[in-house]
């Protein structure tokens, strides 16, 4: 008698130790049985990933460290199949069909804003030697990555680049590297094609303007400074939401699918 009491505190622990459980007392077959003829049993573990990385996209999921160990194969399967391609297109194509949509005047400063890693250039052959996400960021061997200046262009965001140069729109650089990493940056991205821009600002680390400071501050600070300096921003483009929210924000932004990593 006193086991089984034992047995069964100790079930109750175990069934509590995992806090708020959502599913708790929730009929998951709330679908009729013909909807449920539809559903494919074998997507299931496709569906729990494709959801995590939803809920990443929609900023709903954040501070996260490394991807879930058991979505590495789902992410592995996004990056190099057609899908990530097919998400870049969709949103690169809408920011042109933006940019062309407006009354571009030359001398009206109008201005683009690109982030670097992940939007101008990929890492991606960088994150499938470490696991897809699946490892913590390990900054001394990225930036070593980094240092080699062999980064591709996104095929789709070299594109765009060359049709908001042809539209008469500046395009303005901001990038998280810092200072240190100006000549090897600069050498990479004119390299894979990216030849005109009217800035390129990159993160002063030395006079500790920005120590503790999130990217979401550092980045709205300098698309401030440029809009003093006469730009108008109408678009901007990173991989993160850091990227884009904050102040001075762009007349429209678009946001890259990234379901690497996150920067606050
Ligand atoms: C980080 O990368 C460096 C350089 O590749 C390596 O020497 C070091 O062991 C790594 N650190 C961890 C914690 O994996
Ligand atoms: C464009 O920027 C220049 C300085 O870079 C500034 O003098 C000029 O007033 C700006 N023009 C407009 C229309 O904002
Ligand atoms: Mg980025």
């Amino acid at each position: 008698m006193k086991t089984i009491v034992l047995l069964f505190v100790f079930a109750i622990a175990i069934a509590t130790s995992h806090g708020f459980d959502l599913d708790h007392g929730i009929d998951n077959n709330m679908d009729s049985p013909k909807l449920r003829s539809f559903s494919r049993n074998h997507y299931d573990y496709d569906i729990t990933c494709s959801s995590w990385r939803l809920g990443v996209e929609a900023n709903n999921i954040i501070r996260f460290k490394t991807i879930p160990a058991k979505c590495k194969d789902y992410i592995r399967n996004y990056l190099l199949g057609d899908q990530s391609r097919a998400d870049i297109k969709a949103v690169l194509s809408e920011a042109y069909s933006y940019a062309k949509s407006l009354d571009i005047i030359k001398a009206g400063n109008y201005t683009w804003v690109f982030d670097i890693d992940e939007t101008l250039l990929s890492n991606v052959e960088y994150y499938a030697d470490r696991g897809f996400g699946t490892i913590p960021h390990n900054a001394t061997a990225f930036n070593k990555w980094i240092e080699k200046g062999k980064l591709p262009a996104l095929p789709h965001s070299l594109k765009l680049y060359n049709k908001l140069l042809a539209l008469d729109i500046k395009i303005a650089i901001i990038t998280e590297r810092p200072e240190t990493q100006r000549k090897i940056t600069v050498k990479n991205l004119r390299n894979v094609g990216y030849l005109k821009y009217d800035k390129i600002i990159f993160k002063d680390t030395t006079k500790g303007i920005y120590k503790g400071k999130t990217t979401l501050v550092y980045k709205s600070v300098e698309r401030k400074k440029l809009e003093k300096e006469g730009f108008r921003i109408i678009g901007n483009i990173g991989d993160q939401w850091s990227d884009i929210l904050g102040t001075s924000r762009a007349v429209r932004s678009f946001k890259l699918p990234n379901p690497l990593f996150y920067v606050a």
